[in-house]
């Protein structure tokens, strides 16, 4: 892979080592255009006509997620983030009281909590299937649950916010067309450096931001939803005017797409998510995905090789968000090298994820996510500056 074709995108405008972790990635130029220009429009024309003149411009954000995750454009909705879209999926489960979700010790932190608040409110059960020693989700135990329990929703975090982890979410979607259950994924951490295919995980919904391996801006993310959840009529709770026609003085009729989702409210972002994933799309993500491994292997063997850092990541399958700690030593020891070093990268602490830290026996780990536009050497750089941490 020509991997000077790739930076030149970024080229100039970095200002440090930037890693895919410091809250939002490192957007093409293209996807910035595309914002400011839009932006620059709406100074001029006001946002109501720049929004009809650019209806098709607004629409290639469909059709672009349909190619990224093998799916139709109308399996789509717009979301402001990764959580708002998962929780308007959320809130399209019809739960009873009683009714269970199935989900793992490594799904992301606001779903827990989401999970929890449903409990509180209407008495939804929520439970957890197990690991094995190594990390890595126990099936047999997943597949037990399911088959006792019969849950109305399995949700399932692809790959953790707080560890390289990837879940199995295609053997688990197996799993779950065996039964009747509707099955959501959060995509977050994986789409945009992982082949993520709708189809091989046979999910009712899958939810991603555009600000992290997608390359796309802040404020945006997207829903997919399935055919079957969208002929089986399930729509938001809160859903909108776009989402509905108000048909009688006590009836509304939810959109027959995926766009029974989205909120009216749409902009300049929508156009940048739609960029980003044409990007994504052209650079290939095979490509993608296949320069993130050899960057995240590598970038595990250098750490490994210092002594005084401890590498955190578990499972048999890993991916492109390396977590480690330095045991003895203070959180700050490491923020202060690494920000005077101007790298970038994400703090993750325990409140984040109580249960896989409380096994890890760990307070805090330090996040770097290498993406495709980073270097062998930038690696190289960054473990020889937490190096000097022995001394
Ligand atoms: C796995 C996972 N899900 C969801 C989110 C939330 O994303 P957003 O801030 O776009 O809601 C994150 C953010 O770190 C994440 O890692």
């Amino acid at each position: 892979m020509n991997t000077d074709l790739l930076r030149q995108d970024t080229a100039g405008l970095r200002q440090g080592l930037f890693f895919n972790s410091a809250g939002a990635s490192l957007m093409p130029r293209p996807v910035v255009s595309a914002m400011v220009e839009y932006l620059q429009q709406e100074e001029q024309l006001g946002g109501y006509a720049v929004e009809q003149q650019r209806t098709a411009d607004l629409e290639r954000l469909y059709t672009e997620l349909a190619i990224l995750l093998n799916a139709r454009p109308h399996n789509f909705a717009f979301a402001w983030n990764a959580t708002d879209a998962y929780n308007r999926a959320l809130s399209a489960i019809p739960f009873r009281r009683g009714d269970v979700i199935l989900t793992t010790d490594d799904d992301y932190i606001s779903n827990h909590i989401a999970f929890l608040a449903l409990r509180q409110r209407f008495g939804v059960e929520v439970r957890r299937a197990r690991n094995l020693p190594d990390g890595d989700l126990d099936l047999a135990d997943f597949e037990q649950q399911l088959r006792q329990h019969r849950p109305v929703l399995v949700a399932v975090t692809h790959v953790p916010t707080n560890s390289g982890l990837v879940q199995p979410v295609e053997a688990i979607g197996r799993l779950c067309r065996q039964s009747d259950t509707w099955y959501l994924v959060d995509a977050s951490q994986s789409v945009g450096q992982l082949r993520v295919d709708v189809q091989q995980l046979g999910c009712d919904f899958l939810n991603a931001p555009g600000r992290k391996f997608l390359r796309g801006p802040r404020g945006t993310g997207f829903l997919y939803i399935s055919d079957r959840a969208l002929q089986a009529g399930l729509a938001p709770l809160f859903i909108d005017r776009r989402g509905a026609d108000w048909v009688a003085a006590d009836a509304y009729q939810p959109h027959p797409e995926g766009r029974r989702f989205e909120q009216q409210e749409l902009g300049g972002t929508v156009l940048g998510l739609a960029e980003a994933v044409r990007y994504a799309n052209a650079v290939g993500i095979d490509q993608i995905a296949a320069r993130t491994r050899e960057l995240h292997l590598q970038l595990r063997q250098l750490l490994s090789r210092q002594p005084h850092l401890r590498l955190l990541d578990r499972g048999s399958e890993q991916c492109s968000l390396v977590t480690f700690d330095a045991p003895g030593r203070a959180l700050e020891d490491l923020t202060q090298l690494l920000n005077a070093h101007k790298v970038a990268y994400t703090v993750s602490r325990r409140s984040f994820a109580i249960l896989d830290f409380d096994r890890k026996g760990v307070d805090w780990a330090i996040r770097f996510s290498p993406h495709y536009f980073n270097t062998a050497e930038e690696l190289e750089q960054v473990v020889s500056i937490l190096a000097t941490l022995r001394h």
